[in-house]
């Protein structure tokens, strides 16, 4: 697996300076990553389910989509990731003043930096890089795409958007896909399992070392029954 703390302030990041290991840009505060025990979580599950066809709303800085990238390639595995973002939060500098907001900034910093590292570590081809903006957006991005079997979202997080990210990707996603939800706790959980139930016909469970407490930010997944 990639060694991130070496690779990344090397590339085009700055490692956060606390244990979770979470990556941001050089020029911004926000977006900042996932965390190293949750890119391992994401690297095990595409290798041990073979998974091959990602969705990922938002991009950020890019870490959660190489993880699956990494795997893809080290496991010689066909697929990719298409991973969008409307690069708000490096624009506004903050992870909630974007609220209400509907930005879509089409040349933000981040995006070319993403571009850069991922030609540098050899990962561009299992990566779909798209600008735009959950869930506007999704209906034209995933258009004419074979179904995922892999969801990853981590984008605005308020439960109503949430809702709004999971309604938007749920007719594209295969069953015995997996859906991954970032930052459980800021979100009613309650709802959200609810909605999951109903969509996917089943709830999300806290995925293993990435509780807030462990060494992640609350990452929670499912299985897709239906
Ligand atoms: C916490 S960061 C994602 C971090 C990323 N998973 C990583 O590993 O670096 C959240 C991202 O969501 C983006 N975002 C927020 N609301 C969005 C929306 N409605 N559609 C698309 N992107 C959105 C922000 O611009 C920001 O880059």
């Amino acid at each position: 697996m990639i060694n991130l703390p070496e690779l990344f302030p090397a590339l085009y990041c700055r490692c956060e300076h606390n244990d979770k290991g979470s990556v941001r840009f050089l020029h911004c505060d926000y977006p900042i990553s996932i965390s190293i025990a949750e890119y391992e979580f994401i690297y095990n599950l595409v290798r041990e389910n073979y998974l091959h066809a990602g969705y990922e709303v938002a991009t950020g800085t890019g870490l959660s989509s190489i993880a699956f990238a990494e795997a893809l390639r080290d496991s010689n595995q066909f697929g990719y990731i298409l991973t969008v973002d409307s690069y708000v939060e490096e624009a506004e500098n903050s992870c909630n003043s974007y609220f209400g907001k509907s930005s879509v900034i089409r040349d933000s910093k981040g995006f070319n930096a993403i571009r850069t590292a991922l030609n540098e570590l050899g990962l561009r081809e299992y990566v779909d890089l798209n600008i735009g903006r959950s869930p506007e957006d999704v209906g034209s991005i995933v258009e004419s795409r074979e179904a995922f079997d892999y969801v990853f979202i981590d984008a605005q997080h308020t439960t109503d958007a949430l809702i709004a990210d999971l309604t938007a990707i749920a007719p594209h996603i295969l069953k015995d896909g997996f859906v991954l939800i970032h930052d459980a706790h800021c979100f009613d959980m309650e709802t959200i399992n609810g909605k999951c139930g109903e969509l996917f016909g089943n709830v999300p469970r806290p995925a293993p070392n990435c509780g807030l407490d462990r060494r992640g930010y609350n990452l929670h997944y499912l299985k897709v029954k239906k």
